[in-house]
Parts: structure tokens; C-alpha cells; sequence
């Protein structure tokens, strides 16, 4: 009887080490209890019931694989392995939980309690023939059966291949291309970043992800933020991009369908089967409009919490955050701090990548509707942060300590635009109070610390607006600036248009649209293009002597398709810190630049790229189709 007990007990330390290797049973918070996955207990309970194990032909790799926050000697691999697409529905919330599993009852086990076993393995070949990492990680309903394992031991700068399969079985994911990251002091001579944000999934087809992952012209795959939306739309059945659940979503098992559904999208899977990413999370991750204590359309109040089924504002952030880093290739750099999602990388000696949250962390009150008065007479304040004092410490932290290092650029992956906008020329509201110019005391920080440390060749990169906007980065009313010249600029902004979600120009001719921009850029000195009609993502190509910024657009995101338009091309050169002149060689396809000329191409189907042949298609799909619309 000891002797059972005893070994017993060994074989859960032997399992748990196997749950250890999956980085999301940390997950979202190792050191507190109550919101993260006792291991030892799921260790224990699957050893104890003897239940019948998973036959490896019932289980199935549902969505692919993934990878992301390259480092230079290791990544994050992921995969789901699973009985089922269906996710668990658990409804975990951070003030209690109705588990899919109860620890105190040990009751309400649905399926095998039994781990799933998968072995993976990491080499520099397609075959998988010169193998450098390898190993074995457990998941189970607990996690929605994600597995996200970290590789280790790779070489910098590399590309790798790997693939996940049933531990013991043939039964084996799609194969998977990631990359490191440079060395920290390596003098790398080039660097490719795709950058995305705001990809609504009823709104439109995901091209902009298939169409850069086809071309496969750059490193690393960057997103902004509204990766998903929270708002359910369509009818199942009905519209081939309804939304999974219907409605929208609330609750931890909503969460985890929801982006289950974005993954099965062909252009999404196949842009995290072939690079390695890194994105941050926007507002739409969690609901509209969010900031440190609620979103437009849910408040912290006890009315609100009976309202929505008993879900408060912070038990929803933890189902979204959870869930997302369960889905997500990332790392979470501080487990104590489950909210975290800002952090940066070292990308040799070219630049710094820093990833930014401005929304979920610790962001005083933003918009919400109905307080939109009160927020115009509070955008002022000294005391508004979009990130909190900590994330704000960090951020100029990380940017003084770049400039100190050497590196040649810094790169700020942020979600809302940064530079002043009158918007008046398409919004009613001339200042958009969501972005940073409802937070202009958190800006105006930023700018001192770049001026007075004379930090230079930095860019902003942002998403959320569904519109395309290139400008040099300036501080307004306080240091000259040229705009002809660019001189008494710090750096530059490249504000980048939606993947699918819907813009200023939506619904309108090409013509009418770029109107629309030549208002903007008439109101707004700094901003250098403006463009609202087109769909897509850009390419920042970044060298010791010059960033490349190269826009494109989908012509049509009603159907899958793989064309696409060049908009306009961007250079900056080092030290420089503005748009280099004439902007965009003076002339762009669509939208309106500052002092150059608009000329459209007559898009045929022998004018428009395409990253995949196909027949069939006609030209009707050149017009945008009049999408239904979206908030930002
Ligand atoms: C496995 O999942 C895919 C979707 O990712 C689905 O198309 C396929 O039918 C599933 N296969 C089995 C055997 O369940
Ligand atoms: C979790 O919430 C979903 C609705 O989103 C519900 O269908 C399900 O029954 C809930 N699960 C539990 C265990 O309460
Ligand atoms: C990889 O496998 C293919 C097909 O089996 C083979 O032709 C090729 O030589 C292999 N390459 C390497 C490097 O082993
Ligand atoms: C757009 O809205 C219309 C009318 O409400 C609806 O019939 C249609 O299904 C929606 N389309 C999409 C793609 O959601
Ligand atoms: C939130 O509170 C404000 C102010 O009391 C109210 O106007 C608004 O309707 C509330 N929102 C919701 C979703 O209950
Ligand atoms: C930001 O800086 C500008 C230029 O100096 C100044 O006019 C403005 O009042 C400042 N705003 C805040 C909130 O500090
Ligand atoms: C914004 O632009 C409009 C012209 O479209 C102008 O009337 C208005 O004064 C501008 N507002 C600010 C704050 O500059
Ligand atoms: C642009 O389109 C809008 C909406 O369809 C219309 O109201 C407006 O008159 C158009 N403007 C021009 C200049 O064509
Ligand atoms: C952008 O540059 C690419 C090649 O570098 C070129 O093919 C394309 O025409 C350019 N696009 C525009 C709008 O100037
Ligand atoms: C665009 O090209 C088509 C086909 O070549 C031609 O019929 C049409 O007149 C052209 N339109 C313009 C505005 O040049
Ligand atoms: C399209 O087909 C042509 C001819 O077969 C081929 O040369 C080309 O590489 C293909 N393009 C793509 C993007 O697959």
C-alpha cells in the first residue's frame, strides 16, 4: 500500500514536469493561485482516476500552429491539440469560478482527465532532419488544450522549422518556419517587419495577412491590436463571416471561441504557420473603447455587474487576457503581473522594438459616449496616463537606455495614433480623444523625454484608426517645425489601415475617399499622407542607413483574394528624423500627400500584383464593397 502511494506520488512530480514545460499552466499569473492552474492538482487528478487514455486518432491539431516573441536563442512554439474544435467552457472569472473542473469537489470532469501528450521538435531544415530542440508538454481542457512550449537552445537571426506531434503517434501538426531574433550586439544590415492591426472578421476577408505571408519579404510579423472584435454579427449559416458565438462575448468560454474562430481563417493561419510574431492588444481583445476600469459599453458599477449576468469590468478583462495568452505565441515577461503585455525586444544592434500597451493597463478614463464633454475638459490634465507610471517609467526607460546601447533606431509598436489630428475634415469631432490627444500630458512626457535626451530616430507605429497616416513627428507649439523641410522633427509616425475593419473611406469611390484625406492633410501640417479608402497592412524595412515603409492595399477584402495595390513608399534616413523629401517621391496611388500628387492606377487585373494565381476573378471586386460599420 506505502509503496503504491510512494510511487504514485513520484509519477505526479514526473507528470508535472511535463505540465511545466507548457508555458500556459503559469498562465495568466503564476504566483496567485486564484487566477492561474494549480498543476500539481491537475497532475494529481489525472494520475488518480485511471480514466482511459486519449486514443491519438480521436485527437486532432484543430488550428495549425503559431510562433512568436523571437529572442535570439529561443521562441515560442504553439499549437491546440484537441478531441474537438469545441473549446472548454469553463467560465473561470477572477472572483470565483464555476471551473470545468472543481478542485474542492474534484467533480465535473467532461472528458478524458487524462493530459494530452505532445512531443515537439525544432531544426534548421524543412525535413526536420538536423534537430536542435526537442521535448515533450502536457495540455488538457484546463488551458482549452493549448500548448505553447518555449524552444531553446537556436542560434540568432535563424530560421527554424518545427512541428508538434501526438507523444507516441503519427499523428502530427502542420509543419512551422519561425525565426529568431538577432544577437543583441550583431550588426545585423536588415530587418523586415509586416505590420497589422484591426482585423474584423465579419467585416472582411484577412488578405492583408495572406498577402504578406505569400510574398514572405520580411522577418517578423508585428500587430497592433484588434486582432479580434468583440461584437458578434451575421447570421451562422447565413454569412459565411458570422461570428462565433453570435453574440457578443463575455465570458471565458466566449473568449476562447471567438478567437478559435479568427484562427480557422486560411490567410491568418498560414501567416502564424510561416513567421513568428509580435503582437500587442488593443481595446476590441477585451471590448470598445476599454481603459483601467471599464469600456463604453460596460461600467464598474453593481447595476452594470447584474446587467451583464453577473460579469464585472475586471472578471471580463481577465477572460479576454486569459484566453488570449493561452492563443497568443507570446511570452508573458512578468507573471506577477498578469495584465502585462508591454515589453520590448533587442533586435542587434539596428533597433529596439518596444511594445506598448496604452489601453488595458492602467490607462486613466477614456471616451465612452456618454462622458465625452467631461473628457474634453480632462484632456489636459497632468495626471492622465495612457499607461500608467510604471509602464510609463519603463517606456522612457527603455527608450534612454536604447540610445545608450547603440542601437541605430527605435521602433515603438503602439496601438492609437500619436501625433496632434484635427480630424474635422472627416469626423465630427475634430480631436479624436481616444487617441493620445485625449491624453496630452502622457504625450507631451514623451516628446520632452525624446527632445531634452535628444533621442533621435525614432518612429511610432499605430493602428486603430482603419486609415492610413504618415506623418513627422513633431511638438506642436513648442519646437519649430518646417514642413516643407521637415527640419525641428524627432522621428516619424507610420499610422497603418485596417486588415479588414471599416474606415473614413469605406463605402465611397476611390476618388471621394481621397478627398476626404485632402482635408486632413490640409488641417494638419505635421501629417505628411492621408489615406482612407484601401484595406491592408505595411511593410517597415529597416537598415543602419534608412527605414523603408511600403503601404499596400487589398482592393477588395468581400472576397478571399490575393491582389493587391503598392499605395506608397516612405524613406527615412538615419539621423535625419523626418520623412525624407520629396515624400513618397512625390506621388502616391491613393489618399492625399502634403505638396505631391494622387494618380490613381486603372487597377485591371494585369495592373494589380497578386501573391497567388487564381482564375476567375473580375473586376467588380475593385469596388469596396459598402461593409457594414465598425468602431474604432
Ligand atoms: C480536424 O480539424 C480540422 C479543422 O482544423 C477539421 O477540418 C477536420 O475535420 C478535423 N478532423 C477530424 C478528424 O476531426
Ligand atoms: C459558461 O458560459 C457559457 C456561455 O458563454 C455557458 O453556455 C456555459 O454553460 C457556462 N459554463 C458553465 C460551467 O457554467
Ligand atoms: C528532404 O526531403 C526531401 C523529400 O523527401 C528530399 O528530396 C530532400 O533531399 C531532403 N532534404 C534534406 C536536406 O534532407
Ligand atoms: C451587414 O448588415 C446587413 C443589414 O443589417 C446584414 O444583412 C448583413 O448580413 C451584414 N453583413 C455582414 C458581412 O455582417
Ligand atoms: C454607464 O454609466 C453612465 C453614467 O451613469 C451611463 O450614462 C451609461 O448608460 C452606463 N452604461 C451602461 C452600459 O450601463
Ligand atoms: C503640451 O505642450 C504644448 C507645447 O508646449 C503646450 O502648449 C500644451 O499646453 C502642453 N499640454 C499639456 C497638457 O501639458
Ligand atoms: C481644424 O480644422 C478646421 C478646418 O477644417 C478648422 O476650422 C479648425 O479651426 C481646426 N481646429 C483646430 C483645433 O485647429
Ligand atoms: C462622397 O460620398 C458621400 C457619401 O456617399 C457623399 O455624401 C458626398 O457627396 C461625396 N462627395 C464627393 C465630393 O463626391
Ligand atoms: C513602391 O516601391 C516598389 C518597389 O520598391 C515599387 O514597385 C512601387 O511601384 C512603389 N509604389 C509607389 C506607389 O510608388
Ligand atoms: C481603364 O482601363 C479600361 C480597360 O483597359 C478602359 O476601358 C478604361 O477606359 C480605363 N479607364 C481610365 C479612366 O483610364
Ligand atoms: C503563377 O503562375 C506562374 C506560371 O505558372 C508562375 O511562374 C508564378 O510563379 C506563379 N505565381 C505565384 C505567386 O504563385
Amino acid at each position: 500500500m506505502k509503496s503504491i502511494l510512494l510511487s504514485t506520488a513520484s509519477l505526479a512530480l514526473l507528470a508535472a514536469a511535463s505540465f511545466e514545460g507548457n508555458l500556459n499552466y503559469h498562465s495568466p499569473s503564476r504566483r496567485h493561485l486564484g487566477l492561474g492552474i494549480d498543476v500539481k492538482k491537475v497532475a494529481k487528478r489525472s494520475l488518480v482516476k485511471r480514466a482511459t487514455p486519449w486514443d491519438p486518432a480521436q485527437l486532432n491539431f484543430t488550428h495549425g500552429v503559431a510562433s512568436g516573441d523571437p529572442y535570439p536563442s529561443s521562441v515560442i512554439l504553439w499549437t491546440r491539440i484537441a478531441p474537438s474544435l469545441e473549446h472548454d467552457r469553463s467560465n473561470i472569472t477572477v472572483s470565483g469560478y464555476v471551473p470545468f473542473y472543481s478542485h474542492e469537489t474534484e467533480k465535473y470532469i467532461k472528458a478524458s482527465p487524462n493530459p494530452i501528450c505532445v512531443e515537439y521538435r525544432v531544426a534548421t531544415d524543412r525535413n526536420l532532419s538536423s534537430i536542435v530542440d526537442k521535448g515533450t508538454a502536457y495540455t488538457t481542457s484546463d488551458i482549452d488544450f493549448t500548448v505553447k512550449i518555449e524552444a531553446k537552445s537556436l542560434k540568432p537571426f535563424r530560421t527554424y522549422y518545427y512541428q508538434f506531434n501526438v507523444c507516441g503517434s503519427n499523428n502530427k501538426s502542420p509543419l512551422g518556419r519561425t525565426k529568431t531574433s538577432p544577437a543583441e550586439n550583431d550588426a545585423v544590415s536588415k530587418v523586415g517587419l509586416a505590420v497589422f492591426s484591426c482585423s474584423n472578421y465579419p467585416s472582411g476577408y484577412f488578405n492583408a495577412y495572406g498577402n504578406a505571408a505569400r510574398k514572405d519579404n520580411v522577418d517578423f510579423f508585428v500587430h497592433l491590436g484588434d486582432y479580434l472584435y468583440e461584437t458578434g454579427r451575421g447570421t451562422p449559416g447565413r454569412d459565411p463571416r458570422a461570428t462565433a458565438p453570435r453574440g457578443e462575448i463575455f465570458t471565458l468560454y466566449d473568449y476562447r471561441t471567438r478567437i478559435g474562430q479568427y484562427r480557422t481563417d486560411p490567410d491568418l493561419r498560414l501567416a502564424h504557420q510561416n513567421f513568428a510574431w509580435i503582437p500587442t492588444w488593443d481595446d476590441h481583445e477585451v471590448a470598445n473603447n476599454g481603459y483601467r476600469d471599464g469600456f463604453s459599453g460596460m461600467n464598474n458599477t453593481e447595476a452594470s455587474f447584474l446587467k451583464f449576468g453577473r460579469i464585472s469590468v475586471d472578471s471580463r478583462k481577465m477572460n479576454a487576457v486569459r484566453s488570449y495568452f493561452e492563443w497568443m505565441p507570446i511570452r508573458q515577461v512578468d507573471l506577477d503581473d498578469n495584465l502585462r503585455i508591454w515589453r520590448s525586444f533587442k533586435m542587434g544592434k539596428l533597433f529596439d522594438l518596444i511594445m506598448l500597451d496604452t489601453r488595458n493597463y492602467d490607462r486613466s478614463i477614456t471616451t465612452l459616449n456618454w462622458n465625452n464633454d467631461y473628457i474634453e475638459e480632462l484632456k489636459d490634465d497632468a495626471g492622465r496616463s495612457l499607461m500608467g507610471s510604471a509602464q510609463e517609467n519603463w517606456f522612457y526607460r527603455s527608450l534612454s537606455e536604447s540610445k545608450k546601447r547603440g542601437a541605430t533606431w527605435r521602433i515603438i509598436g503602439n496601438q492609437i495614433i500619436f501625433s496632434r489630428m484635427n480630424n474635422s475634415a472627416v469626423y465630427s469631432n475634430p480631436l479624436n480623444a481616444d487617441q493620445w490627444d485625449g491624453y496630452q500630458s502622457n504625450r507631451n512626457r514623451t516628446l520632452h523625454h525624446l527632445y531634452s535626451n535628444e533621442i533621435g530616430n525614432t518612429a511610432f507605429l499605430a493602428g486603430d484608426s482603419h486609415a492610413n497616416w504618415v506623418s513627422d513627428l513633431v511638438w506642436l507649439d513648442e519646437t519649430p517645425y518646417d514642413q516643407v523641410t521637415g527640419a525641428g522633427a524627432i522621428g516619424v509616425e507610420f499610422a497603418g489601415t485596417a486588415v479588414s475593419s471599416t474606415g473614413y473611406g469605406s463605402g465611397r469611390s476611390i476618388a471621394n475617399s481621397s478627398a476626404r484625406s485632402a482635408g486632413l492633410v490640409r488641417d494638419n501640417r505635421e501629417l505628411q499622407w492621408a489615406e482612407g479608402y484601401y484595406r491592408g497592412y505595411y511593410e517597415l524595412h529597416i537598415s543602419p542607413d534608412e527605414l523603408n515603409a511600403r503601404y499596400y492595399g487589398s482592393p477588395s477584402v468581400a472576397t478571399r483574394n490575393p491582389f493587391e495595390v503598392s499605395l506608397a513608399n516612405f524613406t527615412v534616413k538615419s539621423g535625419e528624423n523626418h520623412l525624407q523629401r520629396n515624400v513618397a517621391g512625390g506621388r502616391v496611388e491613393s489618399g492625399a500627400l502634403q505638396r505631391g500628387s494622387t494618380v490613381p492606377t486603372n487597377l485591371t487585373l494585369n495592373t494589380l500584383s497578386r501573391t497567388w494565381n487564381v482564375t476567375g476573378f473580375n473586376q467588380m471586386f475593385i469596388t469596396y464593397p459598402a461593409a457594414n460599420s465598425t468602431s474604432a
